[in-house]
């Protein structure tokens, strides 16, 4: 039997800490399951581990390069294992100096669009293993730009997770595009979690950059209407968000609940602690 499913890349936002909340919040019964906003995909994995969604699902973000991933895992897990583990073969033979000239070497590589599918997986999965606080971000130009971890021992070919990210993901429909794309096949009674950037929770903070496609403001009220265009349709609607007084306004009608979550990653270690999240469901 196959062990659960978990994330396989860590991401910023990743919900892991949320599910029990998250939980306590979705409809009873599950037809159809939309991620339009995947990153990590902690919901997804969690709701299949738990055989909770009854028919399909669809996954998406615009993050291209993590999505080749999905697909790759989907389809060739024995090619994407073999190559990781060559990789944290010759990863872990170096010293700490050798170790980090490696991973520019690799981030180099991976910057300039020239690899095929199964090595930008490999390399993305390296670099999220072996980063800095296991971050993904892109500059502008769309260049992965986090610097080297310094981790003691990270495993980088988490064999059994891969084979269990497959298993889950047999048949599920992976797409990247925009959320608003993605959604289009969406019908009554389908399922979708939204997972959007946040809007920052003051003005002056700035948006994270997740891939070089900035989520603004023009993003968050476009997100709010096709959340009420799906609960017109008759569709089953969550959505997190920051706890500010602009969201709370957009989502005015709907069911509105403040969580507590852990912040996992932040910069600065003295900020991390315990904020207060939104989550709106539209039933
Ligand atoms: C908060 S993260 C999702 C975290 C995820 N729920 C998890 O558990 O790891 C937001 C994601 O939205 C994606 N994104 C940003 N703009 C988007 C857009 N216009 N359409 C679809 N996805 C987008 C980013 O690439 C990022 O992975």
């Amino acid at each position: 039997m196959t062990k659960p499913a978990k994330p396989f890349v860590k991401w910023v936002g990743g919900k892991s800490k949320l599910i029990p909340e998250i939980s306590k919040l979705i409809p009873n019964k599950i037809n159809n399951y939309y991620e339009p906003f995947m990153g990590g995909g902690a919901l997804f994995f969690e709701l299949s581990n738990k055989k909770l969604i009854t028919n399909h699902s669809y996954i998406n973000d615009i993050n291209k390069k993590l999505m080749n991933c999905y697909e790759i895992i989907k389809q060739d897990p024995d090619s994407l294992i073999k190559l990781l583990k060559n990789i944290e073969k010759e990863y872990k033979k170096l010293n700490l100096d050798n170790q980090k000239k490696y991973f520019y070497q690799i981030r180099q590589e991976y910057n300039q669009n020239s690899l095929d599918n199964l090595t930008y997986c490999a390399y993305l999965i390296f670099l999220n293993k072996t980063c800095f606080n296991g971050m993904y971000r892109e500059n502008s130009k769309g260049e992965y730009n986090i610097p080297f971890g310094d981790q003691p021992n990270p495993t980088i070919c988490d064999v059994g997770n891969i084979q269990a990210v497959s298993h889950t993901l047999h048949d599920t429909h992976i797409t990247s595009t925009s959320f608003e794309e993605s959604i289009k096949t969406c019908k009554k009674s389908d399922f979708i979690y939204f997972d959007p950037p946040y809007y920052p929770l003051n003005t002056t903070a700035n948006f994270t950059n997740y891939s070089k496609n900035n989520f603004t403001f023009k993003e968050q009220i476009k997100l709010s209407e096709t959340f009420k265009q799906l609960h017109q349709k008759g569709c089953f609607v969550m959505l997190s968000n920051s706890n500010t007084d602009f969201i709370r306004k957009l989502y005015q009608p709907f069911n509105i609940h403040e969580v507590y979550s852990a912040r996992s990653i932040n910069s600065k270690g003295e900020k991390r602690g315990k904020i207060k999240e939104l989550i709106i469901t539209s039933y």
